[in-house]
């Protein structure tokens, strides 16, 4: 594991912009596993920034998703496609064939599942993986006690991430109750893994994930395990590692 500390959330962002255009120039048709939340939303940015000034091209690249609600369209403001659009690929010459979201309307989400796993395999793999991490040590939707062997699945949200997330929906009824997401096995089987973590409320995650025993009660201490990880984070993230 590589430990990367950044002075703040720019720095932070930065540095975490620079592993993943390092990735693309060396390799223009990568494959990019992405995740949305609040973190990685400034490495995002810098990315825009730097393909505006013509120094990435995404024209060959393609992208995977870690995660989708289950009942919300692409086009409501709480999806995850819809987050990346507004976040990246709207702003980048990604083409919006090669960019990959779990489909939320999935009638058949099981099925939705199998297909994403035929995706990511015809595309050859995931070259870089880029992961946030819940409070709990969650990545994607994988949360506590989650098997590690798992690939694209349905999960049942927690009573706290539905309790959680309602702010961000009219009524708690319109919370969405289900997601689909990358299992661990499928995030472990990425060649190289990028996980960004900023401020000091994560700091003992951070310490309980990267020192702690290797644990299903913290999903993202399984990364330990990886051959190739990149741990990009602020002072505060990282404080007590
Ligand atoms: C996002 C995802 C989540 C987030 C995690 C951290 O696609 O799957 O696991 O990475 O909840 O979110 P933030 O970055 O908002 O703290």
């Amino acid at each position: 594991m590589k430990i990367y500390r950044a002075e703040d959330y720019n720095s932070m962002s930065r540095r975490a912009a620079n592993i993943l255009s390092a990735q693309v120039i060396l390799k223009p048709d990568s494959v990019l596993g992405l995740a949305t939340g609040s973190t990685p939303v400034g490495m995002y940015r810098q990315l825009v920034n730097w393909y505006e000034k013509g120094d990435i091209d995404f024209s060959q690249v393609h992208t995977v998703n870690l995660d989708e609600y289950l009942g919300l369209a692409p086009d409501h403001d709480q999806s995850y496609r819809y987050f990346m659009q507004q976040n990246l690929f709207d702003h980048i010459n990604v083409r919006p064939e090669n960019t990959n979201v779990p489909n939320g309307l999935a009638s058949d989400p099981e099925a939705e599942c199998r297909r994403y796993n035929e995706v990511i395999a015809g595309l050859g793999g995931i070259d870089l993986q880029v992961l946030g991490m819940g409070h709990n040590g969650h990545i994607g939707f994988n949360e506590p006690e989650e098997a590690f062997e798992l690939e694209t699945h349905v999960v049942d949200l927690t009573e706290n991430t539905i309790q959680a997330n309602a702010r961000f929906f009219a009524s708690k009824d319109e919370v969405p109750r289900r997601a689909i997401t990358m299992g661990i096995k499928a995030i472990m089987q990425a060649r190289h893994i990028l996980v960004v973590v900023s401020g000091e409320d994560k700091a003992e995650i951070v310490r309980r994930a990267f020192a702690g025993p290797v644990t299903p009660l913290v999903p993202a201490s399984i990364l330990q395990m990886h051959p190739h990880l990149s741990l990009v984070g602020d002072e505060a993230a990282l404080s007590l590692l």
